[in-house]
């Protein structure tokens, strides 16, 4: 029998933290590669008048690695020890590694976001509407700009949208003002429209067959965005991929191994 004193533990954190894959999909990872008894992945709920003392915690018990979720990733930072250039261009930690003690703050949204997408096609000059101006469309644009890719960013708040396309040189439009859509080459939904109701951000008018779609949303697995795409014969990219791709990424940080993908994906895919 293994000694658990060995055993490195990781978390996800957040409130509520029902719903989160990341306790199988890391879990599955753990026992594709025969390593199940060195990395045990739970989730824990953490209040928000705890998260200092979750922290602390996370030190104290020598916690290898936390995934941090909804609503922590952008108050988390102020009580880590570090954190990495990208997560602070990003604005936000959705992976925090312990080395040695020290708590170094990673992002790995914006990986997520962008391997589906540069498995499938070239970002480096490409056309993309991001729509939404969000935590995630932040990771998103982020990611597309550091690929070379022309992002307009669309938001129902143009505040929001003028915001992000100033901090990452894009252009922007209102969400009502649709016209340069048909012309992109990648469209990009990171609102949380179609998650859980058949809702689409776009009127199918504005699809068409020769471009790419993304959606961050992830449950359904099929949004209403991606039907209306396939129905018009155009390449869509699911949801699950953009969280299978930040895991694989968590898990390497983790472990310091290669992440199975399919065996991981097969989780989300299976449900
Ligand atoms: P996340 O971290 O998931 O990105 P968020 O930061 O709250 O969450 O951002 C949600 C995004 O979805 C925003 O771009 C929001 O638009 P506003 O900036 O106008 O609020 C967008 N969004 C949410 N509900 C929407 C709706 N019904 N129609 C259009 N956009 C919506």
């Amino acid at each position: 029998m293994s000694d658990n004193l060995l055993t490195k533990i990781c978390l996800s954190i957040g409130f509520p933290i029902k719903s989160s894959k990341s306790p199988s999909l890391h879990t599955v990872g753990y026992k594709a590669l025969g390593i199940e008894d060195q990395f045990v992945y739970l989730r824990v709920e953490v209040k928000p008048e705890n998260l200092k003392m979750a922290v602390e915690g996370i030190r104290g018990l020598g916690i290898r690695g936390v995934s941090v979720t909804m609503p922590y990733k952008q108050e988390i930072m102020k009580y880590l020890d570090n954190i990495d250039e990208t997560a602070k261009k990003i604005g936000a930690v959705n992976t925090i590694v312990n080395e040695g003690g020290k708590l170094i703050g990673y992002n790995t949204d914006w990986i997520g976001a962008v391997v589906p997408l540069e498995k499938r096609t070239n970002l480096k000059g490409k056309k993309v509407a991001v729509i939404g101006a969000g935590g995630a469309a932040k990771a998103v644009v982020f990611g597309l700009t550091k690929r070379g890719a022309r992002v307009k960013i669309f938001n129902r708040t143009i505040k929001k949208a003028k915001e992000l396309a100033e901090e990452f040189n894009c252009e922007f439009s209102d969400l009502s003002n649709l016209e340069g859509v048909s012309r992109m080459d990648i469209i990009v939904n990171a609102t949380s429209v179609g998650m859980n109701e058949d809702k689409s951000p776009l009127e199918k008018k504005y699809l068409n067959k020769n471009q790419f779609f993304f959606d961050c949303v992830y449950s359904p697995v099929e949004t209403k965005l991606l039907k209306d795409a396939k129905s018009k014969g155009a390449e869509i990219i699911y949801g699950i991929e953009m969280l299978l791709y930040q895991a694989v990424e968590q898990f390497k940080l983790y472990t310091g191994l290669d992440a199975p993908v399919e065996a991981m994906r097969k989780v989300l895919i299976n449900g």
